[in-house]
């Protein structure tokens, strides 16, 4: 067994900015199920957004960042992103990490959907994750933190005083290791691996939502998914991202026959919110057509957008055609695990932060390139927050779960986000999530919660999980009667301001242990 002072589970840059801020007076164990480049944020092609120009401000970057989420966002969170983006970006320039730069050596500033000003960086075009990445891997190097690869965090440890105290993994062979600290740290990223067709490393598959769930934190705004307009589609696979920057470079969504589709749907044509651009797409999807996007206009495609360029040479996608196959797909989840404006979630002495976080800082759907920032601007005020922390005397361990869960007939994955595609998907309707929920239950949801982890393979547990995460999605989005930025009802198409704006699906399973007949803990709060 090792003991430290924070724990921080995950590889992306929320996980990489805590833990640096963190070890600057903290001892820090950061582990990953994966590779330290294997995340979300590895692969991000969009850029990182700060309102850095004259002609910017951060009221303007809040106002975009409210409006893009549908104003269900969290005032003081925004605020808190947008007001400290400059200072951040300043700081990781200072560290040496190079934003590409105009002729005259000036920041270049690129334009996205739903941004009123240019504000967004890049680093080697659509690069962005990739070379911000490697350069905070490069910036670890000479910190005392201690990197764990290939160990998955399976269960979260709770002591005598219901504070967390650690984590218990698994690694590749199966085995178990059991990791004590003062302060754990979940930022594992979204659920994208869920769905059929996602933008998101397949390593992203929800479970530090599980983990947290399953040890008594609070859960909201699970049915606030981005489905991403377009990714590369080949041989009926989402084979990855095609970055909306090609579109802000002038391409357009045409049909086989090349009749533009966005025309005459939204005044933003083909930038118009992404959700609307999504079911678009989708809804020619449905009636058996082909969606492509027409780049012939775009010079010089290939240095313009490399990482997009080896994508389509990678899957067989000829760009002398002058057109790229796509469809929509999983981009980025809203909701997660509900934090304090510190990173606190509702169990103490767990923290979230990242995608599996949920601050309300993108409301009901994020504006293009906040996500990095999210990750950079609250992991540096987490990983500052831990460092200054006190020390504190761990408990001892509460009893665990002892139950027992049958687990063989749980669906392979495939299964599941063909279901999750389908039912809970762009277009969502009451019948097909309760169709979802029903089918989900037949697993037996609240033995999945009480499952004793020990002797289980790494397969099962994350079988278990992702059930869990799916029956979160379902639950939340049966109950959200109104259509919202991320979530689109059919039946419900509308807006409904009086009965949901101030209105947040809130999960919670308490204490599994001590539910009452039967039903774990749930609860719809005004947010
Ligand atoms: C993109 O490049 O289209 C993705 C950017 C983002 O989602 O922030």
């Amino acid at each position: 067994m090792v003991t430290t002072e924070v724990i921080v589970i995950g590889s992306g840059i929320a996980a990489l900015t805590t833990a640096l801020e963190a070890s600057e007076r903290k001892h820090v164990i950061l582990i990953t199920k994966s590779e330290l480049r294997h995340s979300n944020s590895y692969l991000a092609q969009g850029g990182i957004a700060a309102a850095l120009s004259s002609q910017d401000g951060v009221s303007l970057h809040k106002k975009d960042t409210l409006s893009a989420g549908q104003h269900y966002n969290k005032v003081k969170a925004v605020e808190k992103l947008v007001q400290k983006a400059p200072s951040a970006i300043a700081d990781l320039i200072r560290s040496g990490m190079q934003f590409d730069r105009d002729h005259d050596g000036s920041l270049m500033l690129g334009m996205e959907g739903a941004h009123s000003v240019r504000r967004i960086l890049h680093s080697h075009g659509d690069g962005t994750g990739r070379y911000m990445m490697e350069h905070l891997i490069e910036c670890l190097k000479s910190t005392s933190v201690q990197v764990i690869e290939n160990e998955a965090a399976v269960e979260l440890i709770i002591g005598e005083d219901e504070s967390c105290i650690g984590v218990k993994t698994l690694d590749r062979s199966g085995k178990l290791a059991v990791f004590h600290a003062e302060r754990t740290v979940l930022a594992t990223g979204g659920c994208g691996s869920l769905y059929r067709y996602t933008s998101n490393s397949q390593t992203v598959s929800g479970d530090g939502i599980a983990l947290a769930f399953k040890a008594g934190a609070k859960v909201r705004d699970m049915e606030f998914i981005q489905f991403h307009p377009t990714l590369l589609f080949k041989n009926n696979k989402a084979a990855g991202l095609v970055s909306e920057a090609v579109r802000g470079d002038g391409a357009l969504l045409v049909t086989e026959a090349g009749l533009p589709i966005m025309e005459g749907v939204h005044h933003l044509k083909d930038l118009a919110p992404r959700h609307i651009v999504a079911q678009t797409i989708f809804s020619y999807i449905q009636r058996g057509e082909k969606v492509f996007l027409d780049i012939s206009m775009i010079k010089d495609f290939k240095n313009r957008f490399p990482t997009v360029s080896s994508l389509c040479e990678k899957n067989g996608v000829d760009l002398q055609l002058g057109k790229i196959p796509v469809a929509p797909g999983n981009h980025f989840l809203m909701g997660g695990i509900e934090v304090d404006e510190r990173g606190q979630t509702s169990v103490p002495s767990l923290y979230a932060v990242g995608e599996v976080a949920c601050t309300g800082v993108h409301g009901a759907n994020r504006l293009a390139s906040n996500s990095l920032l999210e990750g950079l601007v609250f992991g540096k005020a987490l990983g500052g927050l831990l460092a200054h922390m006190q020390s504190r005397e761990l408990p001892k361990e509460k009893e665990g779960t002892q139950g027992f869960a049958h687990l063989a007939s749980l669906p392979d994955l495939p299964v599941l986000q063909e279901k999750l595609m389908n039912e809970a998907g762009i277009v969502r309707t009451g019948a097909g999530l309760t169709r979802l929920k029903n089918y989900l239950e037949t697993f037996d949801i609240e033995s999945l919660l009480d499952m004793d982890v020990s002797g289980r393979s790494l397969t099962e547990i994350t079988k278990a999980n992702t059930i869990i995460v799916a029956w979160l999605i379902a639950e939340s989005a049966l109950t959200r009667t109104e259509s919202r930025g991320g979530h689109f009802r059919s039946d419900h198409p509308s807006e409904d301001d009086s009965l949901w704006l101030k209105k947040s699906v809130i999960l919670a399973c308490q204490d599994v242990k001590n539910r009452v007949k039967g039903r774990w803990r749930y609860e719809y709060i005004e947010a």
